[in-house]
């Protein structure tokens, strides 16, 4: 997919003031610092469309962006400082869950993950809470870059292995990189091909 216009449209903290529109919805998400922002930037080939920040903890609200005007893509804050209790309630920030909840357009939510980072009980419970609210959702290793190509294929194998354990089946996965572009291609084709899908199931019904 060629993105030829990227939009930002706005920004909130409530899930029914989000744009009130019928197009696809991508949102991408992840423990904070892990390079969301980053990512959406390399995605659309825009320097500072997302905002980006060494420090954690800059994107606090849900931002939705138009993406030739045909989908949204969404940034979400990190969960990295949402307390997780260890007791059978995980209470990631509220808005998040409840965005993924309530939000009927959102159709794929990319689970970012730091490739160089042993996997964390924080993201294995995010993507449980995932699963058992049955939201579709695909991973992508981020910063690619920061490792030598063994200890990244290394890792993600080690990463499939621990989530063999818990699921039947290794969801879809990307690797990425914000500095390289790595990953930019495939991402967009898959948006596309789920673009075109709808499209298509929409006009046959
Ligand atoms: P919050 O909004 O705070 O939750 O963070 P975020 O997940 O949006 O991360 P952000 O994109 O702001 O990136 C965090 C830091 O990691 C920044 O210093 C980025 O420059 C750096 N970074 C992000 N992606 C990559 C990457 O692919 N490669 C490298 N080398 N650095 C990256
Ligand atoms: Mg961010």
């Amino acid at each position: 997919m060629k993105i030829k216009s990227a939009e930002f449209v706005v920004s909130n903290t409530r899930v029914d003031k989000c744009p009130d529109s019928k197009l696809p919805e991508y949102a991408f998400i992840g423990r904070s610092n892990v390079g969301k922002s980053s990512l959406i930037n390399m995605l659309t080939d825009r320097k500072t469309l997302a905002k980006t920040s060494a420090k954690p903890g800059k994107t606090q609200l849900i931002n939705h962006f138009l993406i030739n005007k045909d989908w949204h893509l969404v940034d979400l804050p990190g969960y990295g400082y949402a307390k997780v209790s260890k007791s059978t309630k995980r209470t990631f920030q509220k808005f998040i869950t409840a965005y993924f909840d309530k939000r009927k357009q959102m159709i794929c939510a990319f689970v970012l993950i730091d490739s160089r980072h042993e996997p964390q009980p924080i993201d294995m419970e995010f993507m449980q809470w995932l699963g058992d609210h049955q939201v579709p959702f695909c991973i992508i290793f981020t910063k690619a870059d920061k490792l030598k190509p063994k200890m990244l294929e290394k890792n993600i194998n080690n990463y499939q292995d621990k989530m063999l354990e818990i699921w039947e089946e290794m969801p879809e996965f990307f690797v990425s990189s914000a500095t390289s572009k790595l990953g930019q291609d495939e991402i967009l084709d898959y948006i596309d091909a789920i673009n075109n899908e709808l499209r298509s199931n929409n006009s046959a019904g």
